[in-house]
């Protein structure tokens, strides 16, 4: 469904006006393949190039070099229609519902939007769309007509999963979709995420620094370290044996966290 080949993404940066630039090298040389239907994770600590990498799948931001491939589809240099209609295909759900939520739109505005931009329905359809969507994320119709202020962190997360469902893409990034959540609610949402790739029948890819949640979750993962992947393969291989130095302490901080 998806296919990475020696992806990079290299920023210029300089620091003060009189300082050299330097290249950030956020990205540098990805390549992995994700099937259709697969729970893929990538994990890796702050500043790893994870968030990097669900940004130029999603092609909010333009490559430096290397080739992204969806469907067989060279994606790398899309623009204009064939963009749109990879944004009907290909969502990202973030941390936290307030970081795209808008505070002067209703819950009602937020989920009609992504129907009528992307063509989704009759408008006389609406109601019983919002409707289903808002009973498949766990919310009743009395959350429409209110603003994301007045909604609890949890609400929020159900609101934004609702808003991308509603497109019914094949493919969504979950760029650590529960990490601002209180720990109380995580595993809801995490449960909520597991039985809606039930339903609908999406791929995902699960960006998380938190190993623990990623076993359960994902079948396979790929280490990211510095822009670059240092170990892929089956999540249980990995977690039961690392072969990577860095995978070893990853899996190793987490046994010594659950003592
Ligand atoms: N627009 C940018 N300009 C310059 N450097 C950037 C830019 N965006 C990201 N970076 C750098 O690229 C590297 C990777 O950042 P990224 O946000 O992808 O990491 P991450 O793995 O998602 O981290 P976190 O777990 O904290 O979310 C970091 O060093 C970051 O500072
Ligand atoms: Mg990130």
């Amino acid at each position: 469904m998806l296919r990475l080949e020696n992806v990079k993404k290299h920023y210029i940066v300089k620091t003060s006006p009189l300082s050299k630039s330097q290249i950030v090298k956020a990205v540098n040389g990805v390549s992995f393949e994700v099937a259709e239907k697969e729970s893929f994770g990538l994990i890796g600590e702050s500043g790893s190039g994870k968030s990097t990498l669900g940004h130029l799948i999603t092609r909010l931001i333009p490559l430096t070099e290397g080739s992204i491939y969806y469907k067989e589809h060279d994606i790398s240099n899309s623009k204009g229609k064939d963009l749109q209609s990879l944004r009907k295909d290909i969502q990202v759900i973030l941390q936290s519902g307030k970081e795209v939520l808008d505070p002067k739109m209703t819950v009602r505005e937020h989920l009609e939007a992504p129907l009528r931009v992307h063509n989704i329905c009759d408008y006389k359809d609406y109601d019983k769309r919002l409707n289903d969507l808002l009973s498949d994320v766990g919310l009743t119709a009395d959350v429409l007509d209110k603003f994301p202020p007045a909604l609890s962190g949890g609400m929020l997360q159900r609101v934004t999963i609702a808003r991308v469902l509603a497109i019914e893409p094949k493919l969504i990034i979950l760029d650590e979709p529960v990490s601002a959540l209180d720990v109380s609610i995580q595993g809801l949402i995490i449960n909520l995420l597991m039985d809606l790739k039930d339903k609908y029948g999406f791929t995902y890819i699960f960006i998380t620094h938190n190993l623990k949640v990623i076993k359960h979750i994902c079948s396979r993962i790929a280490v990211i370290k510095d822009g670059e992947i240092v170990e892929i393969g089956k999540t249980e291989a990995i977690l039961n044996a690392p072969q990577s130095d860095y995978a070893k302490l990853l899996v190793a901080s987490i046994l010594n966290h659950q003592k």
